[in-house]
C-alpha cells in the first residue's frame, strides 16, 4: 500500500515526507494505522550519524507509536483490527532472555532496532522498488507501519491514543529504571540528570515511589520550573551552578542521594551523576556513555552499582498498561509534557525538542 513517511537519506540531512510503499503484514506481523509518534533523542541520534554508523540509509525512524491495528497477518491471534496498540521494541521471541520474560536482555534486541530490517533481512519499506530500510523493527513516523507482534502491547482503548507513542521507549524507560530496577524506597533520595522524555518519566516515578528528596538537573530553566510542579523538591541548573556535585551533597546533608539517573548521555553529567552518589546507592546510566571511562572512577564507585538501562528493563506488554493506569489515575501526567506536530513539521519537532522548546513532540496522524 502507499503511505506518508518521513525517510532519512543520509545522515544530517532534514527527514523527507513522501510517499512510499508497504508491504502487507506476513506471518506473526500486523499493519498499524498510527495515530501518534513520539520524538525520542534516540531518532535524533539515527539523523546525526546512524548511532555511530549502525543505523543503513534510507530509514524511516521513529520508535514511539501509538495506533489501531488495522490487518493481522498470518499466525497472529493476540491482536485484531481494532485494538489499540503502542509499538514497542524487538527481540527474537526465542533465546533464554526472551523466555524468561526479560527480552531487554535479548542479544539480538540491539541488531533489530538499528539493522535496518526484520529478523529474516526484509524491510516492508520501500520506494519505485528500493529498499528503505526499518528501524526497530516497525519505523513509525509514517502514516501506518508493520511490526511483528513482538513489539506490540495493547491498551486501553477508553485513553486518547494520540498521546501514549512515548510509553514505548522514553516514558518506558525512565520510569522503568527507577520504578523496576531500583524499586526506590518510600522516603529515599534520588537525582534526575536530563528531563527529557527520560527524565521527566523518571521523576514522575519517584513520586510514585514517594521519594522524598527528588533533585532534578538540568540546563533549561523551563524545565526545571516544571519538573517543581511534577514533584522534584530540589532543581539545579546546571548552567548556573559551578558545583552540581557539592550541590547535590549539600542537599543530601553530605551522604550523596541514594538513587541517581543520568539522561542526557553527556560525558562531564555522567561524571556528576557519579560523584553525587551515596554510598550503597544505584545509578541508573540510560543515556549513551559510550566515550566514559569507568576504570579511573574505581574508588569512586567502591559500594555502589551501576545500572546500564535498555528500554526500561521492561517487557512492554506488561509494564505499559500500568503507565496507562497511573496515567488515568493523575499519577503519570505525560499530557503536561507533550506538544503534537503534523508529519509533514517532523524536522521543527526534531529541532524543538533540541532548543528545549518541547520535552516530548509527538507528530499526530490525521
Ligand atoms: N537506554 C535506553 O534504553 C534509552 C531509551 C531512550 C532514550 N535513551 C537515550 O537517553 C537520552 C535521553 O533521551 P531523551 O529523549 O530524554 O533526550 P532529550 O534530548 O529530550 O533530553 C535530554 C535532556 O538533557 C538536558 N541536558 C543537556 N545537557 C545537560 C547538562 N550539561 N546538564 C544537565 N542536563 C542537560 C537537556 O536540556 C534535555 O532536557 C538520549 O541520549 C537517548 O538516546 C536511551
Ligand atoms: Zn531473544
Ligand atoms: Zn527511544
Amino acid at each position: 500500500m502507499k503511505i506518508k513517511a518521513a525517510v532519512c537519506y543520509e545522515y544530517k540531512t532534514p527527514l523527507v515526507v513522501e510517499e512510499i510503499d508497504l508491504a502487507d503484514p506476513r506471518k506473526e506481523e500486523v499493519l498499524i494505522k498510527m495515530v501518534g509518534s513520539g520524538v525520542c533523542h534516540t531518532d535524533i541520534h539515527a539523523q546525526e550519524d546512524g548511532w555511530g554508523g549502525m543505523d543503513k540509509m534510507p530509514m524511516v525512524f521513529g520508535h514511539e507509536g501509538s495506533g489501531i491495528v488495522e490487518k493481522v497477518g498470518p499466525g497472529v491471534t493476540e491482536f485484531k483490527p481494532g485494538d489499540h496498540v503502542i509499538v514497542s521494541y524487538p527481540y527474537c521471541g526465542e533465546c533464554e532472555y526472551c523466555l524468561t520474560g526479560k527480552p531487554y536482555l535479548c542479544p539480538e534486541c540491539i541488531s533489530l532496532i538499528h539493522g535496518g530490517t526484520m529478523a529474516d533481512g526484509f524491510s516492508p519499506l520501500s520506494k519505485d522498488g528500493k529498499t528503505i530500510h526499518n528501524f526497530f523493527g516497525s519505523s513509525t513516523y509514517a502514516t501506518h507501519a508493520v511490526a511483528n507482534v513482538r513489539n506490540l502491547a495493547k491498551v486501553d482503548p477508553d485513553v486518547d491514543l494520540s498521546l501514549l507513542g512515548p510509553l514505548a521507549c522514553g516514558f518506558m524507560t525512565g520510569s522503568g529504571a527507577v520504578l523496576g530496577q531500583f524499586k526506590a524506597e518510600p522516603g529515599s533520595t534520588i537525582a534526575v540528570f536530563g528531563l527529557g522524555g527520560v527524565g521527566i518519566s523518571a521523576l514522575m516515578a519517584a513520586k510514585i515511589c514517594n521519594c522524598t528528596t527528588i533533585i532534578a538537573v538540568d540546563i533549561v530553566e523551563s524545565r526545571l520550573e516544571l519538573a517543581k510542579e511534577l514533584g522534584a523538591t530540589h532543581t539545579i541548573n546546571g548552567k548556573q551552578i559551578e558545583d552540581v556535585v557539592g550541590e547535590i551533597k549539600k542537599i543530601t546533608g553530605g551522604k550523596g542521594v541514594d538513587y541517581a539517573v543520568e539522561a542526557t548521555g553527556f560525558e562531564p553529567v555522567v561524571r556528576n551523576a557519579i560523584h553525587s552518589m551515596g554510598m550503597g546507592s544505584e545509578i541508573a546510566i540510560i543515556g549513551p556513555a559510550t566515550h566514559f571511562e569507568f576504570e579511573q572512577l574505581w574508588g569512586e564507585l567502591y559500594g555502589k552499582t551501576i545500572r546500564v538501562i535498555n528500554m526500561g528493563m521492561v517487557q512492554p506488554k506488561l509494564f505499559i498498561p500500568k503507565l496507562v493506569e497511573w496515567y488515568k489515575k493523575g499519577m503519570f501526567p505525560i499530557d503536561k509534557i507533550c506538544k503534537t506536530y503534523t508529519l509533514d513539521d517532523i524536522n521543527v519537532a526534531f529541532e524543538d525538542s533540541l532548543n528545549g522548546t518541547s520535552i516530548k513532540p509527538i507528530i499526530k496522524f490525521e
